[in-house]
């Protein structure tokens, strides 16, 4: 058995292979976010998500005033301007995305899979992150593309090996 410490648990996870999102907000203006692959979905009536947020991020505080924001699923296709993105400072992440708003005013990435708009529900804290309930009051869903995903440290895309699941 593995010891239990916040580093081995971190490594653990990195096999938890997860799609890659932007979760964003406007502050004073200003389009603002952060990559996060701790989002889930809640429940579908009423739609609700939930994101996990560190409390050091510039997000956390962005979503806990604003009561806001915006999970942009990101496209494989997006991998490089997802690393650049994700390398920029905060001031200059959103000049790599082209994005739009939706319905809540938050930064939403364009040619994303998806992107889910949403009002904060509720939220709770969970050691040294926050995990928010966001209730999806915009939505908007592209026709085609395959998800950006984040495995063992790297991005990777999908492959798929078995696509029925119906039996
Ligand atoms: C692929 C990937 C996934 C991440 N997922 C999360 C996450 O789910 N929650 C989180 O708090 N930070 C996550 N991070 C870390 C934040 O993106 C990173 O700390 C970011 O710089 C925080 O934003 P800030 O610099 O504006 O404070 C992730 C980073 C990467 C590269």
């Amino acid at each position: 058995m593995s010891e239990i410490t916040s580093e081995n648990f971190t490594n653990g996870m990195r096999h938890l292979a997860a799609a890659v999102n932007v979760i964003s907000a406007m502050v004073n203006g200003k389009p603002r976010g952060m990559l996060a692959t701790a989002v889930c979905s809640v429940c579908a009536a009423p739609p609700t998500l939930l994101v996990c947020i560190n409390q050091t991020a510039e997000m956390y505080t962005s979503i806990s005033e604003g009561k806001r924001f915006c999970v942009s699923v990101l496209n494989e296709q997006q991998h490089e301007t997802a690393t650049k993105f994700m390398k920029a400072d905060r001031d200059d992440r959103f000049n790599h995305f082209e994005w739009d708003t939706i319905a809540t005013g938050a930064p939403a990435v364009r040619h994303a899979l998806v992107n889910f708009d949403a009002e904060l529900d509720t939220s709770f804290d969970a050691g040294t992150h926050t995990v928010f309930l966001g209730r999806v009051i915009g939505m908007r869903i592209a026709d085609k593309g395959q998800s950006l995903i984040y495995n063992a440290g790297g991005f990777a895309g999908l492959r798929d090996v078995s696509s029925d699941l119906s039996n």
